[in-house]
């Protein structure tokens, strides 16, 4: 367990900090919002086209090629320095900025961004790491699959998830996004091109390898090779979601509710939401072609002029009745996109109004790459001491304790619920007991007025958030006895950072 001290700011600071945090959403209004959409355009055009021609396959063997070069160009010139991505730390998912890149020979992987082909007999699809969410269900809905699991904001990467880890509603079903995941193309510090993959049954050295290969890349966040593909498995789909709304009254039943859904088979989707310790609700969504059997209606709630999500969800349950409704597929993946989960009440306060939602909401919500980009350093001190961002990954029956230790520590609402099973497997995660149990992601982000203190509970933390650990808590959460032979197996050491560098506090900003 460790404190963080609110840095001292002088008066002066306090006020530009106070009107910042106060007027920002103009700035995000005439400009960030108008910016995103250009930017999103700009992508949508140009993936049509890479489609259309198709050239990504083609293009795909030069870009690695050119990863390759870099790396033995590294090579010849004496290891001065270890090797990360060149992927600006402004443009990444997690609210920090890394700072170990300075010191870092760059290697530039951002071209990596298109999805390469889709298998329908092997039911697979082969992608670049930098391709997004969003850019996958588009894709792929449209054909009648999807990827099991799709974390929900768009623009997180394949890469971000298997490099780091992914968590869906599905979760429950399909484990984490790396247990969706079949092979990985790897460039190697040695600059040779790799594919790690799971074998039944190794039978030779080097298929060993690159099983145990397999099994360490997730979590390990780049520094074990340089990923330049990815073969998930991909499943047909149907165009809605039936949604079913339980609401919980206390904590104790949101528990119970949870674990009931999520083993329940029939079930493709759960989740759940606090809105205060005591009340929640648990969603449990099933694939449906609609709503043929008059047992709800269709709620497109992924349109401009439709409510936030988890405010919809806290209407819906007021009265305490169980409800259901009919959600297009792909806005039901994104649901929590347009107001990345709630973090944009603290942005543009007023965006859920409903003026504002018909008039602007279509531009909605600002990218996050932008928003990181564009936050002056004072303002970024206000959200350091006041902003909450964590998850953590604890056994489903840990839940009351855990939920319990964030009510006294941070007391920030709502509360994100997502069960997902963790198969006994190896890797970086421990869980050797031999059968799958099902965990729950406790995502708590928001703004709030108590000290930020971290504890961990049993269980392991998301580590694009923020982690106060020490390098002997964080190996204690983590085992490192595969990470470090494949550290030592393929020349990493001095070509790569250690995991615990890139993601401690020291390391980032
Ligand atoms: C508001 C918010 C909501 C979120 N919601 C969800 C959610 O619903 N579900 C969920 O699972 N997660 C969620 N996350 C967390 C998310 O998992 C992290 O932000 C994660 O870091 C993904 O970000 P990214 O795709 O930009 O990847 P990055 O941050 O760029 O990458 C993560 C790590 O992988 C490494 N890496 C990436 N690509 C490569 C490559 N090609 N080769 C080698 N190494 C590589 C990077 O160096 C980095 O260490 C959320 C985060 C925020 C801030
Ligand atoms: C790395 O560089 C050294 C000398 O600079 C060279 O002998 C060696 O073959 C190189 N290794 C690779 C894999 O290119
Ligand atoms: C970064 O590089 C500078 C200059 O080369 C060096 O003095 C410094 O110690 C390095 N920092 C780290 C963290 O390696
Ligand atoms: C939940 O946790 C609290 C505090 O940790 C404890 O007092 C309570 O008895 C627990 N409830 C259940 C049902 O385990």
């Amino acid at each position: 367990m460790s404190a963080k001290e609110p840095s001292a700011l002088n008066a002066f600071e306090r006020q530009v900090e106070w009107i910042m945090f106060r007027f920002r959403w103009i700035f995000v209004i005439l400009f960030l919002l108008p910016a995103s959409l250009i930017f999103d355009s700009y992508h949508f055009v140009r993936n049509y086209f890479i489609y259309k021609l198709q050239s990504a396959p083609r293009a795909h063997g030069r870009k690695v090629a050119r990863i390759k070069r870099q790396v033995r160009e590294w090579n010849e010139s004496g290891k001065k320095t270890k090797m990360c991505t060149a992927r600006s730390g402004w443009s990444t998912m997690s609210f920090r900025f890394p700072l170990y890149k300075k010191n870092m020979t760059q290697i530039n992987t951002d071209q990596l961004v298109d999805i390469l082909e889709i298998d329908e007999k092997a039911l697979t699809v082969r992608v670049e790491p930098m391709v997004t969410m969003g850019q996958i269900t588009r894709f792929l809905l449209p054909l009648g699959y999807t990827l099991p699991i799709v974390p929900e904001l768009d623009d997180l990467t394949v890469g971000g998830m298997i490099n780091g880890c992914g968590v869906e509603a599905s979760g429950r079903k399909y484990g984490m996004f790396q247990h969706i995941c079949v092979a990985y193309e790897l460039v190697m510090a040695d600059g040779s091109l790799v594919t790690a993959k799971k074998f039944k049954n190794p039978s030779t050295q080097e298929e060993t390898d690159m099983h145990t290969l397999f099994f360490g890349i997730p979590w390990s966040h780049g520094t074990l090779g340089f990923l330049v593909s990815a073969t998930l498995r991909i499943i047909p789909c149907r165009p809605f979601v039936k949604l079913t709304y339980y609401p919980t009254k206390t904590l104790e039943e949101m528990e119970a509710t949870l674990r009931e859904e999520a083993e329940n088979r029939e079930n493709e989707f759960v989740e759940g939401l606090l809105f205060s310790k005591d009340r929640g609700v648990v969603m449990r969504g099933r694939f449906s072609d609609g709503p043929i059997d008059n047992t709800g209606k269709i709620n497109s709630i992924g349109r401009w002029y439709k409510k936030w999500f988890y405010t919809h969800v806290e209407d819906l349950t007021k009265t305490g009745k169980v409800h259901t409704e009919f959600i297009p597929l792909r806005e039901y993946y994104h649901r929590h996109s347009k107001s990345i989960f709630w973090e944009l009440k603290e942005i543009v306060p007023f965006g859920n109004n409903v003026v504002f939602r018909w008039l602007l909401g279509w531009m909605c919500p600002p990218k996050i790459s932008l928003l990181k980009l564009t936050t002056p350093p004072t303002l970024r001190k206000l959200y350091d001491r006041k902003h909450v961002l964590q998850d953590m990954l604890v056994p489903l029956d840990r839940l009351n304790e855990t939920i319990n230790v964030f009510h006294k520590e941070v007391e920030v609402y709502p509360i994100w619920l997502c069960p997902f099973n963790q198969p006994s497997c190896p890797g970086m995660v421990r869980q050797r007991s031999g059968k799958s149990i099902m965990y729950v992601d406790v995502g708590v982000y928001g703004i709030t007025e108590k000290k930020k203190i971290m504890t961990h509970t049993k269980g392991f933390q998301m580590m694009y958030a923020d982690t106060y650990m020490t390098r002997s808590e964080f190996w204690e959460m983590f085992d490192s006895s595969i990470y470090d032979w494949l550290r030592t197996k393929y020349q990493c050491t001095q070509a790569f950072p250690d995991v615990y560098d890139k993601v401690c506090k020291a390391a980032r900003y």
